[in-house]
């Protein structure tokens, strides 16, 4: 099965858009020579990476996984699982390995010494973790673990998805993961609840989907958890916005203006949202209202709040809208929403409109455009019966400033455009872009050559920034020229 998805041979033909059908021989394809006007298309990129393996390392790992399987079930009988609860991590992993020596030493099967450090962790990540997840999970430079059945686990690194080498033994061993994770935080994964949300004991966002909804075997998506979120510092070093648009983002936080974080899936909403709350004064009170606590905030005075799905009897459910109508009446300065998607947009708008100004959320939009389109839609399927143009102009004197965040091709991250909202111009809300990502082309490893520059307006809220004490210099709405 994992062959499927080895290295071909270099030598073999690569296959392309353009290749003819299947019973032409691909060698008079290649002898075609192009004529002058010719429009070539360019071969297909394969989408996803490949894993080299080897054949060797494939049964080597194979034969382990066999062993391990067995071992594994040996051990859970041997081990006394009421002290193993107790028991130290090196304890425990002594007795795992002096376990496993004894059932490998009956059963006359040799290992050379890596093999048998190899084991002893795989046998420790499955009594103790989440077995072959676990070595991903302790690899800091993976950011997102997606779980395509048991013999496909895809990771992205470096905003780029790549196959990793890592597999379960079958759909068995996968479901007895999902479940020991999904029974840790009480819930139940099976046939009739096919889908669940949960965390995992160190914070990252874990969802699961089994068959028969998952049609090719269980689906799960992990979003690592990052212990040290990125600031604005880090995010500025990465080249995800500049010094300048700093200076205004710290402008527009401390001023109170509400600002929603726009992007696509993955783009770096929620890490946006966090850096820019860091422009927060410390003696604010902040409530948070997540589905998944992400943030972290660094301020003193926070109210964390985690909305809650109905449990298998459909009931108990504690909704994003239910805990932003009890946070109004908690006295906060600011409201963070960790992502609006649904009826709380009503609510959204109307504490950003009536005091608690300086809120701030994200939403699921490839523009600012988009992501005001996105906004009607939301309290359009609240059933909130409005005529478009006061709709529109709730939205208009709610919201200042629209970030949008996005993953680029070559999967580098970047705030893409800075857009205020500037009030109503007949039906339409007026907007203005102040800073944008400008893209001039493509290296030849596609990697995007671009800049960021001010587009040469200059702030709606500048007054006000000089008001609340400061003053940017009107240098930093002056495009840059390269
Ligand atoms: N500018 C950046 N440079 C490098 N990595 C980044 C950057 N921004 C975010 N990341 C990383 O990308 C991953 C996704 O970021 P994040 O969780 O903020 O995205 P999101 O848009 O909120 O995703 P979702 O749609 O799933 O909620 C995280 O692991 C984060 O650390
Ligand atoms: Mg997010």
């Amino acid at each position: 099965m994992f062959s499927r998805y080895k290295k071909q041979p270099a030598a073999q033909p690569v296959e392309t858009a353009t290749a003819p059908q299947a019973a032409a021989p691909a060698a008079t394809a290649e002898k075609k020579a192009p004529t002058a006007n010719a429009v070539a298309r360019r071969p297909v990129q394969k989408k996803a990476a490949e894993v080299a393996v080897s054949d060797k390392d494939r049964k080597r790992k194979e034969r382990l996984g066999e062993i391990k399987i067995e071992l594994h079930r040996e051990l859970l009988e041997n081990l006394n699982l009421a002290a193993l609860e107790s028991a130290g991590e090196s304890e425990l992993r002594a007795e795992i390995s002096a376990i496993a020596s004894e059932i490998l030493e009956t059963r006359n099967i040799v290992l050379n010494r890596e093999d048998r450090t190899q084991l002893n962790k795989e046998l420790y990540d499955e009594v103790t973790g989440l077995g072959p997840l676990e070595t991903l999970l302790q690899d800091d430079s993976v950011n997102d673990i997606l779980v395509n059945g048991p013999q496909q686990i895809f990771i992205e690194r470096f905003g780029k998805l790549e196959l990793s080498d890592v597999t379960f033994k079958d759909e068995k061993h996968l479901m007895r993961i999902i479940d020991k994770i999904v029974s840790a935080v009480g819930r139940r994964v099976d046939e009739s609840n096919p889908y669940v949300d949960a965390r995992l004991a160190d914070g990252s966002r874990f969802n699961a989907m089994v068959p028969p909804i998952a049609v090719d075997g269980s689906l799960v998506s992990i979003r690592k958890f990052k212990k040290d979120k990125l600031g604005i510092d880090d995010l500025v070093n990465f080249g995800a916005f500049t010094e300048e648009m700093a200076a205004y983002l710290q402008a527009a936080v401390s001023t109170r203006l509400n600002i929603i974080v726009s992007g696509g899936t993955g783009s770096g909403k929620t890490t946006t949202l966090n850096a820019l709350s860091s422009f927060i004064d410390d003696a604010e009170r902040i409530l948070t209202i997540e589905d998944t606590a992400e943030l972290q905030l660094q301020q003193t005075h926070v109210g964390r709040m985690e909305s809650r799905p109905p449990n298998v009897e459909g009931k108990g459910e504690v909704s994003p809208r239910d805990c932003l109508k009890n946070a109004l009446r908690m006295r906060p300065d600011r409201i963070i929403v960790g992502e609006t998607r649904g009826a709380e947009v009503i609510d959204m708008l109307q504490a950003m409109n009536t005091g608690h100004d300086g809120s701030m959320t994200t939403i699921h939009a490839n523009s600012a455009r988009d992501g005001i389109s996105r906004l009607e839609n939301m309290i359009a399927m609240a059933g909130i019966e409005m005529p478009i143009k006061a709709v529109r102009s709730q939205i208009s004197s709610a919201v200042n400033l629209i970030v949008q965040a996005s993953r680029l091709q070559d999967g580098s991250r970047r705030m893409t455009s800075i857009t205020e909202i500037t009030g109503m111009e007949g039906d339409v809300i007026s907007m203005q872009e102040i800073f944008k990502f400008q893209r001039v082309g493509l290296t030849p490893d596609n990697k995007i050559i671009g800049h960021f520059t001010a587009t040469g307006v200059r702030s709606h809220y500048s007054e006000r920034f000089r008001l609340w004490g400061f003053d940017l210099p009107p240098s930093i709405y002056e495009p840059t020229t390269v």
